[in-house]
């Protein structure tokens, strides 16, 4: 693999619109970012990802973009950003946008003219499709519930297709001169000085135009999941991602993650290494077990260690003769880390620290989402009036579709909603936590007065303090090749509250050890070795044993010449 500028770094992303308030309206923006950069340096990081800024309805809290030049006024101005990009350059750290390219807002000017007229050019940038007597042209269902399919007013039997909310039609991939417009969009944020992108929901462009639907799934509404669709045409995926490398992003040598669900060993090596479509993709496969094959949130089960441990250990294995992956703990669209994989006794800032541990050494580029760091639990929600995403209100009315009262189905979205992610981040003790002077846009962390980042600065044992050394150690000389891409060989994992793991590469080799048990625990080691940080300090090293006390972890130097 080439070594390109983006290897070995540790990205973090922001929620812009929970990260920092500068003008008291209640809702984070950019200025509030800049205001925070010695704060992101600190942590070490080195790409910021920031969540969707450009002009947006708000239907998808801006994902359902209407212009992809322009910054969303709540946010700031493109003058704020052009600062935010040289200011964060001369700290090392590059921006990267959410780029959403397979759908626009339908406030967006090309789909109003694709709307205006059956002999719009524009109409073809987007899915016009007849149903026929009253019914829909097929039976896939919305991600967010419904049908995927919208009436057109005032036509007869004409939908649009659309797999998020009906504020979102779906861009036809198919078209070229729309590929062509794509390529000009990023080409001229590149310009701009942005250094990437995310981007956004990209299996879903590829599509059956012929429109058959799918045999009914569990949901039981005679409808079926348009993922399962995603699914069926991957293996097309790459073709069309291909392209927009090949004019955008590749020559310019920007570094792009995508958000792909459904990835398999057939087509990965098609979207990451030298001659993939990105430069990687996120791993999601532990959020896919949790999802598979259930009709939503009142299905799901909560996540748990081995969940966790198994889903990267199965990525990890697959992408490492390919290339890189991007490993997670969260992200804005899944509750916090620390509340859904660990057991009660260890939703705390050990268990913050332990599990930061074991997913920090993990091959590719790691992502912190904001918060992480400080070992946010989930926020308890006390009414679905608190609640603002679209997507738990729809889960919400489908718990009750499905026969749960209102308090159970409340309890779910207290373990699986996205807006877990999505508070607004605590920065001190002062009022709304020093987020914003105003009102909040989503109610505040419980803890907020406590847990956050002051009184965190102040604590040399904090969860914020120990994520900063586990930054410093992952860069730390020739260990970060080795924890970039060094090899990643998996520990034994009969013990499903042990994830323990083995990285080696460039002269150096060590060792991730987890016990999330409730008892202290002795690991063999693959040869004798040294602490190099550990999350507790009930933990020590004798010979080739390594004794490790409960919610606790440790990397493990393997000396050189004595391992087995
Ligand atoms: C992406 C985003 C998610 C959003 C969805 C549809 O999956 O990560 O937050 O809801 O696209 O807009
Ligand atoms: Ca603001």
């Amino acid at each position: 693999m080439q070594k390109a500028w983006w290897q070995g770094k540790v990205a973090y992303q922001i929620y812009p619109r929970s990260f920092k308030d500068s003008n008291g309206d209640g809702i984070g923006d950019l200025r509030g970012i800049i205001e925070k950069l010695p704060y992101i340096a600190s942590l070490g990081v080195e790409i910021l990802y920031l969540n969707p800024i450009f002009a947006s309805p708000g239907a998808d809290n801006g994902y359902d973009i209407s212009d992809y030049r322009k910054i969303n006024p709540q946010f700031g101005t493109l003058a704020d950003l052009d600062e935010l990009i040289a200011r964060a350059k001369e700290r090392g750290i590059s921006i990267i946008l959410d780029m959403v390219l397979s759908y626009t807002s339908c406030e967006h000017e090309l789909f109003k003219r694709a709307l205006s007229g059956r002999k719009a050019p524009e109409r073809d940038f987007y899915y016009f499709v007849r149903g026929s007597n009253g019914r829909t042209p097929d039976n896939l269902r919305s991600f967010f519930g419904g049908s995927v399919w919208e009436r057109v007013p005032g036509e007869d039997d004409l939908y649009y297709l659309h797999y998020f909310t009906k504020e979102q039609p779906e861009l036809n991939w198919y078209n070229e001169q729309l590929r062509q417009r794509m390529s000009d969009l990023i080409n001229w944020w590149l310009d701009r000085g942005i250094a990437g992108f995310r981007l956004d929901a990209i299996m879903n462009v590829v599509k059956d135009r012929t429109f058959p639907g799918l045999p009914p799934d569990e949901l039981g509404d005679g409808s079926c999941a348009a993922a399962r669709m995603n699914a069926k045409l991957a293996a097309q995926a790459p073709s069309l991602h291909q392209e927009l490398k090949k004019h955008s992003y590749g020559p310019r040598g920007a570094f792009t993650v995508a958000e792909a669900f459904g990835l398999n060993d057939t087509i990965l090596d098609q979207f990451i290494g030298d001659e993939g479509c990105f430069s990687t993709v996120f791993d999601f496969t532990a959020r896919e077990t949790i999802e598979k094959n259930r009709p939503g949130y009142y299905a799901y089960p909560k996540g748990t260690l081995k969940i966790y441990r198994d889903g990267n250990f199965h990525m990890q294995q697959l992408t490492s003769p390919l290339g890189l992956v991007a490993p997670i703990l969260e992200n804005h669209d899944e509750p916090r880390a620390v509340s859904f994989y660990l057991d009660e006794g260890q939703q705390n800032a050990q268990g913050a620290r332990a599990l930061g541990t074991v997913f920090m050494f993990l091959r590719g580029i790691p992502f912190i989402y904001q918060g992480q760091e400080l070992g946010l639990t989930n926020t308890r929600f006390d009414s679905i009036g608190e609640i603002d995403d679209v997507q738990s209100k729809n889960e919400y009315r489908n718990a009750l579709a499905h026969g749960f009262s209102k308090e159970q189905a409340l309890a779910i979205l207290n373990v699986h909603s996205r807006d877990h992610a999505r508070t607004p981040l605590p920065w001190d003790d002062s009022p709304h936590a020093g987020f914003t002077t105003g009102r909040p846009w989503l109610k505040l962390h419980q803890d907020a007065q406590s847990l956050n980042v002051a009184a965190q600065e102040q604590d040399p044992g904090s969860v914020l303090n120990y994520y900063r050394a586990l930054v410093a150690l992952r860069k730390r000389g020739a260990w970060q090749e080795c924890f970039c891409s060094g090899d990643f060989i998996p520990g034994p994992t009969a013990d499903d509250h042990v994830m323990h793991y083995l990285r080696k590469g460039t002269g150096k080799c060590a060792e991730i050890v987890g016990n999330f048990s409730t008892k202290e625990r002795v690991f063999e080691l693959s040869g004798e070795g040294r602490i190099l940080l550990c999350s507790i300090p009930e933990a020590r090293v004798e010979g080739r044993r390594l004794t490790l006390g409960a919610t606790g972890a440790a990397v493990v130097e393997i000396l050189p010449g004595r391992s087995a």
